[in-house]
């Protein structure tokens, strides 16, 4: 079993907590965003059904081990969610994604994520890698991954995740 960090992450400004039934229509909103819609495969169209169905997968995939599924929270207010963040887990490898809800952007809360699941990932739970998926063109979160200690490590044929041609593979290996 996948145990949430006890006291959770946090550097000051954001705390990464996992999903509570309540985050249902904040989730529900952000996935409307047409940015969300492009660069990570959500259902279209998202549906509210979604949302609940997403929690609870959530809660599932910590029992079961094979995800570690963050709403990334406003420290001063942990029921103010700004995005969400995650890391699959393979053995010693971790697939991490992650989204910012479009009022939250530009403040830097994507790094700070990033780097504050990292450093627990390759710390504490004591995975090898974690690995990004994106996509060229997503120049925002290229710039996120590399602002975190992650290095372009090779284009795949096809995303694992999203099934789309050309993905670009960022890692940050455990020192
Ligand atoms: C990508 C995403 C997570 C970034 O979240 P964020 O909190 O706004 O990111 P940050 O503020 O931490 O950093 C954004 C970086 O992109 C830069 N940036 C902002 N707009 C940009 C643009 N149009 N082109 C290039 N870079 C841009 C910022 O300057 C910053 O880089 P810097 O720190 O070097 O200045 C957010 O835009 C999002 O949720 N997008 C849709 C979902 C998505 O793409 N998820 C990632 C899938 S791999």
């Amino acid at each position: 079993m996948l145990r949430p960090p006890d006291p959770p992450l946090s550097d000051g400004v954001i705390t990464l907590r996992p999903f509570e039934d309540s985050d249902v229509d904040t989730i529900y909103d952000a996935c409307q965003d047409p940015e969300i819609q492009r660069f990570i495969p959500v259902p279209r169209p998202y549906r509210r059904d979604d949302a609940v169905a997403y929690v609870r997968r959530t809660q599932r995939q910590w029992a079961d081990g094979s995800k570690a599924a963050f709403a990334i929270v406003d420290a001063n207010d942990p029921t103010t969610v700004l995005g969400a963040i995650n890391v699959a887990i393979s053995g010693s490898v971790g697939n991490s994604g992650y989204w910012i809800t479009p009022a939250a952007r530009g403040r830097g809360i994507a790094t700070r994520a990033l780097r504050l699941l990292t450093g627990w990932a390759l710390g504490e739970l004591g995975l090898g890698v974690v690995l990004l998926e994106i996509r060229p063109d997503n120049d925002r979160s290229i710039r996120v991954a590399q602002a975190c200690g992650y290095h372009y490590a090779g284009r795949l044929d096809v995303n694992t995740a999203t099934g789309k041609k050309g993905g670009l593979i960022f890692t940050r290996m455990a020192v």
